[in-house]
């Protein structure tokens, strides 16, 4: 694994539009894997390929509607259905530091995606994950969150007004951070999420 460096609002490739994956191959796994350990040095919530320079469709978002925080990835992401209701919630992105904004999204969304492996999944989801699900697609798209937004804040305004579960993440890693590089380790990583895939039959896999 390694780190990759993420690039910042004004880097063209950020407005691209990244290309399906087609290989789910060593390479997408490799590709993976060094997001996993990017994300963990940061305190995002979120981080797509184009990103880090890769304009391929799969991107990680951290799913905190559990017990433990997880990292879920989507490959080839879309949004099949959107709900009418919108919901308004301030973003950041690790890719326009120190900016923060709120943006109007759909509050429900449900996402079809693949694994690493090429399998298919649906996915229902609301509020916070949906909204960081349509912000990483939105990257796979060439879109920055600052596009859409409404309103700009300051981080203290933002942490104010952020979902409580993202504000206590953002301070955990933040503290496992500190931790780590006091002791010179890394931060602790943060579980795949495991996905049940269900196939087109019907039957049930894992
Ligand atoms: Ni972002």
């Amino acid at each position: 694994m390694a780190l990759r460096k993420i690039l910042l609002q004004g880097d063209k490739a950020l407005l691209r539009t990244s290309r399906e994956v087609t290989d789910f191959d060593a390479r997408l796994a490799q590709l993976l894997d060094d997001l996993h350990e990017t994300i963990e040095s940061e305190e995002g919530m979120g981080l797509a390929a184009p990103q880090v320079g890769v304009l391929r469709r799969a991107c990680l978002v951290i799913d905190l509607t559990g017990t433990e925080d997880e990292v879920l990835e989507l490959i080839n992401p879309e949004i099949i259905t959107y709900s009418e209701e919108l919901d308004t919630a301030c973003e950041g992105c690790l890719s326009v530091p120190n900016i923060w904004g709120m943006v109007d999204r759909p509050k429900e969304v449900r996402v079809r995606a693949q694994d690493r492996f090429g399998n298919v999944f649906e996915l229902d989801c609301d509020n916070y994950l949906a909204r960081a699900i349509q912000h990483e697609i939105d990257h796979l798209d060439g879109i920055l969150f600052s596009k859409n937004t409404t309103r700009f804040l300051s981080e203290k305004e933002a942490e104010l007004i952020m979902d409580g579960r993202e504000r206590e993440f953002r301070k955990r890693r933040k503290n496992a951070r500190l931790l780590a590089a006091k002791s010179g380790t890394k931060p602790s990583s943060i579980n795949s999420r495991k996905i049940i895939v269900q196939p087109a039959d019907g039957a049930e896999s894992v």
